[in-house]
C-alpha cells in the first residue's frame, strides 16, 4: 500500500491553515457560514488539503484505530523530559517555507500565552503548550493523514459534517453493516469516552497526559481536532452528560489554537521560568512516547 505513506502535504501547517480558512471567525461556532464560504476558496494549497482529506478519509479505518491504538499506547519507544520533547518534536521542519512558518514550539509557546494573557487556570496554560506534542507521531514514520486533520468518530456512519466528508465512500467501514449505521458499534449516549476516535496527535497526547490535569484540559487535548462535534455540534446521540458538560471548555480552547498565530516568536528566555514552574507543577521529569 504505497499510496499510504504519500505526504501531500508540504508540512503539517497547511492542514491547520486550511482549518483557519474554514473557520475564519471566532464568534463562527456552530453556524454553517463559514463551511459554506470555505468551500469555494481558491488557493494552490487547496488541491493538496484535498488530497489529504482523500487519505485520511480512506484509511482511518475502525481497524486501523484499533491497531494503532494497541501500538502506540503503550509508550515503549522513548522516554524524555519535556525540554528534550519540544526539541525532538522541532525536528519537523516545514521543507517548503523554512522563514515563513514558526516552528512547532513557537505555535505552541504562542497558544499558551494567549491562554495565560486572558488570565484562565495555569493547567490551561500547560494544555496550550503541550496540545500537539501528539505530532511526534510523524517523527516516529507515521503518515500524515495518521496524526493531523479534523478527528471523527470510527465504527458508525460519518456525520456529512466532517470536512470532505465525500472521501469517506472510499472507505473500506463505508460499506460495513457493522459499522455504518448512525450507532454502529455504540450504544445511544454511550459517551465519547467510549467512542474512538480516528487515530491522530490528539489521542496520542491526551493518553500521555491523562493522569496529570484536570479532566477540562484532558477535554481539550483530546477533541481539539474534533470540529464536527466543537464547530458543528454533530453526533449529539453519541454524547452524554458528562460530554455536555465539558463541550463549552473544548469550544473554549480551539480559538487559542486557531487564532493566536503571529509572526512575532514570543521572548522564550523571559518565559522560560514560568513555564520551567509551570511543567514541574503538573507533569514528571519524564513522559513516555
Ligand atoms: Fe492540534
Ligand atoms: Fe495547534
Amino acid at each position: 500500500m504505497s499510496t499510504t505513506n504519500a505526504s501531500p502535504l508540504t508540512s503539517l501547517d497547511q492542514w491547520e491553515d486550511d482549518v483557519l480558512r474554514r473557520y475564519p471567525d471566532p464568534e463562527s461556532i456552530a453556524t454553517s457560514k463559514s463551511t459554506e464560504a470555505y468551500r469555494n476558496y481558491e488557493a494552490p494549497e487547496r488541491d493538496t488539503v484535498r488530497e489529504f482529506y482523500k487519505l485520511n478519509h480512506t484509511y482511518q479505518t475502525y481497524d486501523f484505530v484499533v491497531q494503532k491504538r494497541e501500538d502506540f499506547l503503550r509508550f515503549n519507544r522513548k522516554e524524555m523530559s519535556v525540554w528534550d520533547a519540544f526539541q525532538f518534536l522541532n525536528q519537523l521542519v516545514d521543507d517548503s517555507d523554512p522563514d515563513t512558518d514558526l516552528d512547532q514550539f513557537q505555535h505552541l509557546l504562542q497558544t499558551s500565552e494567549a491562554i495565560r494573557r486572558d488570565g484562565h487556570p495555569d493547567w490551561m496554560v500547560l494544555v496550550g503548550l503541550m496540545h500537539d506534542m501528539g505530532k511526534v507521531l510523524c517523527l516516529f514514520g507515521e503518515p500524515q493523514w495518521a496524526v493531523v486533520g479534523d478527528t471523527f468518530p470510527v465504527g458508525c456512519a460519518y456525520s456529512n459534517k466532517v470536512v470532505y466528508s465525500e472521501f469517506f465512500k472510499d472507505n473500506p467501514d463505508y460499506n460495513n453493516s457493522e459499522y455504518n449505521t448512525q450507532y454502529g458499534v455504540y450504544e445511544p449516549h454511550c459517551g465519547l469516552r467510549n467512542v474512538k476516535m480516528s487515530w491522530g496527535h490528539d489521542e496520542y497526547v491526551y493518553q500521555m497526559l491523562k493522569d496529570h490535569l484536570p479532566e477540562e484540559g484532558l477535554y481539550m487535548l483530546r477533541y481539539h481536532s474534533f470540529y464536527a462535534w466543537h464547530r458543528e455540534n454533530e453526533y449529539s446521540y453519541l454524547l452524554d452528560e458528562h460530554d455536555k458538560k465539558m463541550l463549552p471548555w473544548v469550544q473554549l480552547f480551539n480559538p487559542y489554537d486557531l487564532y493566536s498565530k503571529n509572526p512575532e516568536p514570543p521572548d522564550w528566555e523571559k518565559l522560560r521560568p514560568y513555564y520551567e514552574a509551570l511543567i514541574a507543577k503538573y507533569l514528571p521529569s519524564t513522559l513516555k512516547f
